[in-house]
């Protein structure tokens, strides 16, 4: 190789390692890329908004997301759910109705502030609220996304049942489609399935989800809520970094979790290692309820690098305790209430797998509050919960 090769192979290597730095989530070429190594976090229109979400109401919502300093904290997906199709035009792409005039610089709008942007739509020829789905216009609609600008998919099963048998193969195949039909976009998208049935936490990830719905809808309900939450015991060992169990969005915020509520909604959501996808409107909320959506302590529980997916370790009645290993070799341990009056609540070290002394550390308020022998006990509200990080390093 003479001095001009020599130097060629210097600058194609150089620039081959700025492409490998430069490429989504520091993938290489040709890689698949990896996304959600952590539990995504965002904001989607649904729980506050259903159908009378607008383009307006998008913006005001990437707007809310930075003033608030909920982008500091890790907030980033601004997701519309259903309600945004239109027709599709003469050659069949899929265009946004009169709320969406222009998704595209829409989508422009919302990465112009840092944060990614997130759809919805549906495998079946109907989304959930009757809208255009993508059966039959897969690929195309994918390629439509890219071109958008599209970050997360919701893939929401619906009017599936019309088209698909209804058995686990064919619904699979359903799911598979769309992922081989984003990833031929060359855009990373985050596939979220939104299907409870077939025990999908045992499939899910296989057809290419990085998170997929567990339950069915979660309400403005604190039953409801705790019902979601608690029902994803024992589905730990299908979460994990890039693919995790979603209970649904949170209804913090919205009008009916009260007093601790949000909070407990907030603490077991990251226990669980969930998704953490706001569904209230960012643009008019309380103090109360942005300091329950951005607790750094508790959101870093959920974004803990490990991946681990907490369980419950003890119940008595409406006292649980819940508990979830930390990269750091810490736990995150979570004291709930369910029932209707402030109870006692213990959480044994044993049970968490610790023997002797450790330090522990509320999370709510955030404050360190000693060495404790062999357990930790406090008053939990009712419909409440008190978390804790332990430790037995010193
Ligand atoms: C289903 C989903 C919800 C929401 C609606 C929209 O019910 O589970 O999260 O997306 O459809 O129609």
């Amino acid at each position: 190789m003479g001095r001009f090769g020599q130097r060629f192979a210097w600058v194609a290597s150089v620039l081959i390692l700025l492409a490998t730095l430069g490429s989504p989530q520091g993938t290489r070429a040709g890689e698949e890329p990896k996304l959600a190594l952590t539990p995504p976090m965002g904001w989607n229109s649904w729980n506050h908004f259903g159908c009378k979400v607008t383009d307006a109401v998008v913006r005001a919502a990437a707007d809310a997301m930075v003033s608030t300093g909920m982008k500091d904290v890790g907030y980033q997906y601004v997701n519309i759910d259903d309600c945004w199709q239109g027709t599709r035009d003469a050659e069949g792409n899929i265009r946004g109705n009169e709320r969406f005039p222009d998704m595209k610089a829409l989508a422009d709008y919302v990465h112009s502030k840092g944060l990614k942007f997130g759809l919805y739509s549906s495998p079946g020829p109907k989304t959930c609220a009757g809208f255009e789905g993508s059966y039959g216009h897969e690929e195309q609609d994918a390629r439509t996304y890219a071109q958008w600008g599209v970050d997360f998919l919701k893939y929401d099963w619906c009017s599936g049942d019309q088209v698909y048998r209804q058995n686990e193969a064919d619904t699979k195949a359903a799911y598979q489609k769309m992922h081989e039909a984003l990833q031929s976009t060359g855009r990373p998208i985050v596939f979220s399935l939104c299907y409870s049935a077939y025990r999908v936490w045992r499939w899910g990830a296989s057809v290419g989800g990085n998170l997929w719905r567990t339950t069915g809808d979660i309400t403005d309900d604190y039953n409801q809520m705790w019902i979601n939450g608690t029902q994803q015991n024992g589905l730990e060992k299908y979460a994990g970094p890039g693919h995790w169990n979603d209970p649904d969005m949170l209804e913090i915020g919205n009008q009916k979790l009260t007093e601790y509520e949000p909070r407990t909604q907030m603490s077991l959501w990251s226990i669980l290692a969930a998704p953490l996808i706001a569904g209230n409107d960012l643009t008019t909320m309380t103090k109360e309820t942005l300091a329950a959506l951005t607790n750094p302590d508790v959101i870093a529980v959920d974004q803990d690098p490990a991946g681990i997916q907490g369980q419950r370790i003890s119940q008595e009645g409406p006292l649980e305790v819940w508990m979830k290993p930390l990269a750091d070799g810490s736990k995150a341990v979570g004291l709930f209430n369910s029932g209707n009056y402030d109870m006692q609540v213990t959480a044994d070290f044993s049970q968490m797998g610790i023997s002797g002394p450790a330090s522990v550390r509320v999370l709510w308020p955030r404050r360190q509050l000693g060495h404790f022998r062999s357990s930790f006990t406090a008053i939990v509200p009712r419909h409440g919960a008190v978390m804790i990080g332990v430790s037995t390093k010193q």
